[in-house]
């Protein structure tokens, strides 16, 4: 079977699509798993066997699922909640029309390919980012994945069915190299096709703020014990501290309890992401707005608990890797992302490389992101020649 970008990319485009037409893929939920079965489905029309880890990542075999050496692209199917469609899914329909491209020039792998979809890249249901692809390399215990619950209670054991099998490296012993495609989520990619060089450090962390919850109407301005005014200098000092330190932070899930119009909260929980160029910076920044939150906790009569959720250090790509994909590839530019990725997780055990695909606005984690049909299928073209390469 051989298909076009379009055909492909239109059929899944629906699936999980809401009304301001960006994506509700949580990982293990219907339109989620209904884009596995699709990829089931994609793997059977190009008779590719398709394994599943027992951690909930999905692999679709060119060549023997045992074989050593092997090759891995793809990328994964969650979406942040209305999030775009292509930050992530572009990877995976990328692999197949690949394999394609490889399969009509005749090409045979010296070494298996594997297309993957793995699982819970968001971290947008169960709060940890890139769960499976840190399931695979050991980098989560699985009993703790496994407890891990969604905004529901639902816990990430019982969406999979059971406890996650964890580290595997009979399995990630016999991959030569990952390669993963992705959508560019900045504004630095001005030609079609890139090559990564490296990951910023980034990571979670959780901030409780407590009060005292009270009357709107009775309660005096002296009286008041409100987390709210706690969390809200938090927010400010949070940006403050990253434009002083050149890095970046964002407060843009919180949950508040009452949450109610006439009620002073009692609590506050909201989640810090940050990030920066050196994990010294990151480090600095995270102390600087614990530090500003604990102190303003102090005039407000309030209390701050921070619960650092998850981290992902720096990654740099294995140079002569992107080096050998750049040539490749005619000199296609290299550069760094604040973005993270699951190939930035493997890559502490496997070789890995990523392409980025142009974004002509940069805008990313939105209805609004987009990559141009030129763009996407020069994608294909640049993943295939490097799938050649490698195999
Ligand atoms: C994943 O897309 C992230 O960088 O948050
Ligand atoms: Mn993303
Ligand atoms: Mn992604």
């Amino acid at each position: 079977m051989s298909a076009t970008f379009a055909e492909l990319w239109n059929g899944i485009a629906p699936i999980g699509r809401v009304r301001n037409g960006g994506y509700l893929r949580y990982a293990l939920e219907e339109p989620e798993l209904v884009l596995r079965d699709w990829f089931r489905n994609q793997a059977a029309r190009r008779d590719m066997a398709v394994t599943d880890d027992g951690n909930g990542n999905l692999f679709a075999w060119w060549g023997d699922q045992w074989g050593h050496d092997a090759v891995l692209t793809g990328s994964h199917f969650d979406s942040v909640p209305h999030g775009g469609g292509f930050d992530g899914p572009l990877g995976i329909v990328s692999a197949f029309l690949a394999v394609d491209e490889l399969r009509r020039q005749g090409h045979v792998p010296s070494r298996p390919i594997a297309v993957v979809a793995f699982v819970e890249e968001e971290g947008g249901r169960f709060g940890v980012p890139c769960l499976g692809s840190r399931l695979l390399s050991g980098a989560i215990e699985p009993e703790k994945a496994a407890a891990l619950t969604d905004r529901d209670g639902v816990t990430f054991g019982e969406a999979l069915g059971g406890t996650p099998a964890g580290r595997l490296p009979g399995l990630t012993g016999r991959i030569n190299a990952l390669v993963e495609l992705h959508i560019e989520q900045g504004r630095a990619l001005d030609v079609p096709v890139g090559v990564a060089s490296a990951i910023w450090p980034h990571g979670r962390w959780r901030f409780e703020f407590t009060g005292i919850g009270d009357h709107a109407g009775t309660t005096s301005m002296a009286d008041r014990r409100d987390p709210m005014l706690t969390f809200a200098y938090t927010v400010l000092a949070a940006n403050k501290e990253a434009r002083l330190a050149g890095a970046l932070a964002t407060m843009a899930r919180v949950e508040v309890e009452p949450n109610a119009t006439n009620a002073i909260p009692s609590l506050v929980r909201a989640w810090l992401d940050a990030r920066a160029a050196e994990t010294g910076t990151l480090d600095g920044l995270v102390d600087a707005v614990m530090k500003r939150a604990h102190d303003r906790a102090g005039r407000d009569g309030t209390e701050v608990d921070v619960t650092p959720e998850s981290f992902s250090a720096e990654v740099t790509f294995e140079e002569s890797l992107a080096g050998r994909i750049a040539g490749l590839l005619g000199g296609a530019p290299v550069l760094p992302t604040g973005a993270g990725h699951d190939a930035g997780v493997l890559s502490a055990h496997v070789p890995t490389a990523m392409l980025f695909v142009r974004n002509p606005t940069g805008v990313s984690h939105s209805p609004a992101e987009h990559a141009d049909e030129q763009d996407c299928v020069a994608g294909i073209g640049a993943l295939a020649r490097v799938l050649g390469d490698l195999t």
